[in-house]
């Protein structure tokens, strides 16, 4: 897949450039809890300062739905931005008033939360054209947002000369390779939750010849088709994939009748219907940790477990430790999986991190998304 990279631009002295930055990051009480999709756009960001341009930031943060939600302002991005780049920077509240003063600024202009406004997720083309207003060129460097059909990530491109920031550009060709030539053996770790989302991503590796390894809440429908009991209506897709010697499901799982309660390991068959999975079991680590040390090409996305309890990370920690041990080829993305993996500090030694959670499921999935399919030469 080719698509247009900052070498297609003109980027020269004075030349205004819109920047559409992955700024959906977590804030609590005004400040950055994890600044890693920020400090993703720096390179994009030096880029253009060495060719003189002048920027002008756009985003996200959470879902307001076209309301003002004050603790969703993009305020104390822009200000830890700022700080990081040790540089002033102009905040506009309100990027569909242009006002020609501020456009002339040389300072980077910082756009507020454009979901605030209807015409974002609508993906007006009003609404992309005052944002256009306030640039000669548009940079997506956004691509955990590529999935969105939005005025700042599809509707935009098509009215600027437009093409992908660094990080975009890099995310596309890491994830791309993952299929076009993987080296093998190789091995898909998927977590998390939502199971029949994740089901064609599945079936996608198993025909690409991974061995995909499965843990979390993503097991839970599939413990009645071991243990023979309640299976739903909506199986057949299940069945195939279980059917499938390359699927790796837990041997045993560590489950409680709630978080707070006692855990015990079993047995997937013996889990009883009051319990809950917590993790994935020891034998279930021997068995991943195996299939990881053996692997040239690993990608992992989703937690193995209830991690964010340091007593239910013991599987995820595992197998994030496995993987930055092993030699091959190493991806990780999806918000929480790399939270909580940076979290207990087992995230350095990984080939590729990547900014995007469901951006980076779809596109691996073999979905066509937006934001890339507007950037393509
Ligand atoms: C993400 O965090 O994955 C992106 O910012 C997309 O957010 P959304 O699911 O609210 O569109």
């Amino acid at each position: 897949m080719r698509l247009k990279t900052l070498s297609n631009m003109r980027i020269s002295r004075g030349t205004r450039v819109l920047v559409r930055g992955d700024f959906d990051v977590a804030v609590k009480d005004g400040k950055i809890k994890d600044d890693f999709r920020l400090r993703a756009i720096l390179p994009t960001i030096q880029y253009i300062d060495k060719c003189g341009g002048r920027i002008r930031f756009m985003g996200h943060l959470g879902r307001p739905r076209g309301k003002r939600v004050p603790h969703m302002s993009l305020k104390p991005v822009a200000a830890h931005l700022s700080r990081t780049l040790k540089r002033r920077i102009i905040f506009i509240d309100d990027p569909r008033a242009f006002d020609p003063e501020q456009d002339r600024s040389l300072d980077i202009l910082f756009f507020e939360n454009l979901r605030f406004f209807n015409g974002e997720e609508k993906n007006s083309l009003q609404f992309a054209r005052r944002l256009a207003r306030w640039s000669d060129i548009y940079l997506d460097d956004a691509f955990a947002n590529a999935h969105r059909s939005h005025a700042s990530v599809d509707r935009i491109a098509r009215l600027l000369p437009s093409a992908a920031g660094l990080r975009f550009a890099q995310e596309v060709k890491v994830l791309s390779h993952l299929f076009r030539a993987p080296r093998y053996p190789a091995v898909a770790v998927l977590g998390g939750a939502k199971l029949e989302t994740k089901l064609p991503l599945i079936e996608r590796f198993l025909k690409t010849g991974y061995d995909v390894l499965v843990g979390g809440a993503l097991v839970n429908p599939v413990i009645p088709f071991i243990n023979k009991r309640g299976i739903s209506k909506k199986s057949n897709s299940i069945r195939r994939i279980i059917s499938n010697p390359r699927l790796h499901l837990p041997a045993d799982l560590c489950v409680a009748l709630s978080a707070g309660s006692r855990p015990r390991i079993v047995q997937i068959g013996d889990i009883r219907r009051d319990e809950v999975n917590y993790d994935i079991g020891p034998a279930t680590v021997k068995n991943f940790c195996t299939l990881i040390h053996r692997a040239k090409t690993i990608v992992w996305n989703g937690p193995l477990g209830f991690a964010e309890r340091k007593e239910f990370a013991k599987g995820t920690v595992a197998v994030a430790r496995a993987i930055t041990k092993s030699r091959a080829f190493s991806v990780v993305g999806g918000g929480d999986t790399v939270t909580l993996i940076a979290h207990y500090g087992v995230l350095k030694g990984f080939s590729h991190v990547s900014t995007g959670g469901g951006a980076m499921l779809e596109f691996l999935a073999g979905k066509k998304l937006p934001g890339v399919e507007a950037l393509r030469q």
